[in-house]
């Protein structure tokens, strides 16, 4: 019995936490910006889960890049995987764009923990979470997704 359809299924709901955090810290750093508010303890706690869920994200997915059957073939068979769309899609360029939108993430949650302001604290959360949700989006494989469509949800 292999993990590997387990861990695809919690790689598939994590996706959601992962927005779900992203997207409230970023809501609060931007509302917390414009309205001139302190950097709550909440916001802290918020900058942190949402870079710890993406931690967790990024090792599941590490996980099944050795365990998917997808990137064993992608891997095994380079030289021919890399004309298949779905295959090369997880392969390379899903792989590769979250791992650079959760090294921005864990860049942007760093600096803006070192921040002297208040302002440059949310400023920060928004600038940095920003760009890591558009990698984000774009590199999810939608339902929709004309590259690879997997199910909203998997069970
Ligand atoms: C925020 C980061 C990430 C999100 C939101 C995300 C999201 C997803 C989603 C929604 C799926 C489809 C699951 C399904 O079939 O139902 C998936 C599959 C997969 N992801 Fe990620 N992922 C992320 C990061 C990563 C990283 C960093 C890697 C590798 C280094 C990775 C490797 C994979 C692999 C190998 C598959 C499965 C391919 C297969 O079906 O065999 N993911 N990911």
């Amino acid at each position: 019995m292999t993990a590997f359809p387990y861990l695809l299924i919690i790689h598939s709901w994590l996706r959601w936490l992962v927005l779900a955090t992203l997207i409230l810290s970023l809501y609060r750093a931007w509302h917390g910006k414009r309205s001139g508010l302190p950097f709550t303890k909440t916001d802290h706690i918020l900058r942190f889960s949402t870079a710890t869920v993406a931690h967790l994200q990024l090792i599941a997915g590490i996980v099944l890049y050795f365990i998917s059957p997808v990137t064993d073939y992608f891997m095994h068979h380079f030289s021919e995987a890399v004309h298949e769309r779905q295959i090369r899609f997880f392969g390379m360029e899903h792989s590769l764009v979250m791992l650079s939108a959760i090294t921005v993430l864990t860049i942007g949650s760093a600096k803006a923990k070192r921040k002297k302001t208040d302002a440059e604290k949310h400023r920060t959360v928004v600038v940095w979470y920003t760009i890591a949700l558009v990698l984000i989006l774009s590199s999810i494989p939608w339902a929709f997704s004309p590259l690879t469509a997997r199910p909203w949800i998997r069970w």
